[in-house]
């Protein structure tokens, strides 16, 4: 999620220089919110000892790691988005982790080479009108069905959520398949794609829209909402969605360790501390997302919504076609 405003923990003109400045502890650079994290990162550091340096960046990670170079004081990464994160490993700025806690904790396919290491699970669902649509399943295939025409809602088609997505769908289905589907689709829309994902859920109240695609996080923290939101929570039902034969896809927040880590001890542990049972539940809780770890079952995620069955695709092979679901994206006029 968005937030409005970032804490920026030190200014760039001291972070250029300032690797002394983080002699101690662990440093750690992430698009994450503070509400979201700073509780973890309190946890990790009564139980350790292990002092946090956090540095709260709305955008522009990489680009700032790679600018301060082998001088950079980051030693872990937190960020959102399978994109986002293999950019950062295709830059050159991480280095894999080694750790057997990882390797127990982690299904290999959401840590590819251990060049990061997944942290929490966010699906991509469909939801319907609760009043107006009488079905609890649907395929991500058959958002392509005709009688779902005028009544499709969903943000733009280049917002990394749904490229992710579409990379999906193009790894399963081919360059041909998935041009014919993103056509269909965008022909059963009921207004341009835009907006964000809550809004999809306040046009399904308003009756412009009866189905559409939204994270699961958004409907947790609609339904804890003291606003409107609760209400367009209460208008929506999520279906179970899946690839026809397959599962639900799923994007990832994920962690990395930077190339040039200073503290590579503090920055294993940070993460090895995140997949505990204790951290899962502060960290998934806090956003309605589904822990990595499969022994936290008891998550705010599955009590609402359900255990998440994710697609099997590898994360890395949806990553390689996210150019080529950006370029189809265009080639259909889909945000047009
Ligand atoms: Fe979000």
């Amino acid at each position: 999620m968005i937030a409005k405003t970032y804490l920026h923990a030190l200014a760039l003109s001291s972070c250029l220089l300032a690797a002394p400045a983080f002699a101690q502890g662990v440093n750690l650079y992430t698009t994450r919110e503070p509400a979201l994290l700073n509780p973890v990162l309190e946890a990790f550091t009564k139980d350790t000892g292990i002092k946090v340096n956090a540095v709260f960046l709305k955008d522009g990670l990489q680009e700032r790691i790679r600018a301060e170079g082998a001088n950079s004081p980051a030693d872990v990464m937190l960020m959102v988005d399978v994109g986002e994160i293999n950019a950062a490993v295709d830059a050159g700025i991480t280095q894999p982790i080694k750790s057997a806690v990882v390797d127990k904790t982690v299904p290999a396919q959401l840590r590819p080479d251990n060049n990061w290491v997944t942290l929490t699970k966010r699906a991509r669902v469909v939801v319907v009108s609760k009043e107006r649509v009488k079905q609890d399943a649907i395929t991500y295939e058959d958002l392509a069905d005709p009688k779902w025409k005028g009544k499709f809602c969903i943000r733009a088609g280049q917002h990394p959520y749904n490229n992710a997505l579409f990379a999906a769908y193009l790894a399963h289905h081919g360059a041909e398949k998935t041009e014919t589907w993103l056509k269909a689709v965008r022909a059963n829309a009921a207004r341009k794609p835009g907006g964000g994902d809550r809004d999809v859920a306040r046009d399904i109240q308003s009756g412009l829209c009866d189905i559409a695609i939204i994270n699961t996080y958004y409907i947790g923290l609609m339904s804890q909402a003291k606003n409107e939101q609760k209400g367009w929570f209460d208008a929506i039902q999520p279906l179970k969605t899946t690839f026809a034969g397959g599962g639900t896809h799923v994007n990832v927040s994920a962690a990395a360790l930077a190339k040039n880590a200073p503290n590579k001890d503090n920055a294993v542990k940070l993460v090895e501390y995140m997949l505990g049972d204790k951290a899962q539940a502060l960290y998934a809780n806090g956003n309605f997302e589904f822990p990595v770890n499969p022994a936290v079952t008891d998550s705010a995620a599955v009590k609402l919504l359900g255990a998440v069955n994710p697609d099997k695709l590898p994360l890395s092979e949806v990553a390689k076609q996210r150019k080529a679901a950006a370029n189809l994206v265009d080639k259909v006029g889909f945000d047009n």
